[in-house]
């Protein structure tokens, strides 16, 4: 089978697996991630993008927030590409790429990544913030039960007695990612979406505190 009908099958297959999700994981995040890694992946020559677009369009299938069993779930994800004929090696890859975007929440050693990790890495952060992800966070925070603020100072969202909140969240990580990303394509998008981002907290403490 081609690459490119690889591809699009995947696509089909992500769109119903995401279908119904309310949490910030719908199709549509897997759609903009896959399209802004392929964006990524056509400015860094080495990259391989058939790795690329498939870890995109996989990235959220075995996440823990979303599978009961993350190992299982790993497992059939391996299955169902060998069942397209495509050789382990690049398997292995693409795995080794989705794991990394998984643990991608906390730190990570950039030098044990591969190229197409950090690509689709990258795009999953910058569906994280700006505009897009400012809406992520709050349907993320109502889907498990996260109020919106508790009126909590910023300083504070690290201590673990302070309680989640979606504007804790801004601090804890979104406003943070803009610095962790890995490509130049990536770091130009991050910018302004950064100063969008701005822009929204301030004007939410001012209607806040009015
Ligand atoms: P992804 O791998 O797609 O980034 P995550 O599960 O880490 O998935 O997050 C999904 C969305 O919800 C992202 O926009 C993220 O910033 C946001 N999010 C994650 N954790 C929280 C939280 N504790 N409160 C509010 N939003 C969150
Ligand atoms: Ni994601």
């Amino acid at each position: 089978m081609q690459k490119d009908q690889i591809i699009s099958i995947v696509a089909a297959n992500m769109k119903d697996f995401h279908q119904k999700d309310c949490s910030g994981h719908d199709w549509f995040h897997i759609e903009r991630v896959h399209h802004l890694a392929k964006e990524i992946s056509q400015t860094e020559t080495n990259a391989d993008s058939f790795i690329v677009e498939l870890a995109a369009l996989l990235h959220d299938r075995y996440d823990k927030k979303l599978v009961a069993s993350v190992e299982s779930e790993r497992q059939f994800v391996k299955n169902y590409l060998a069942d397209f004929s495509i050789d382990e090696p690049t398997i292995n890859a693409i795995l080794q790429a989705i794991d990394s975007v998984s643990f991608s929440k906390g730190q990570n050693n950039p030098q044990a990544l591969s190229l197409e990790a950090k690509i689709v890495q990258d795009a999953d952060r910058l569906d994280a913030i700006g505009a897009i992800g400012i809406a992520r966070t709050f349907a993320f925070a109502g889907s498990f039960h996260e109020p919106i603020y508790l009126g909590e100072k910023r300083s504070n969202h690290l201590d673990k007695d302070v309680p989640a909140t979606a504007i804790g969240h801004f601090y804890d990580k979104l406003l943070r990612l803009k610095d962790f990303m890995h490509t130049k394509k990536a770091k130009e998008i991050a910018q302004s979406r950064q100063d969008f981002m701005e822009t929204f907290l301030k004007e939410f403490y001012q209607e806040w505190n009015r």
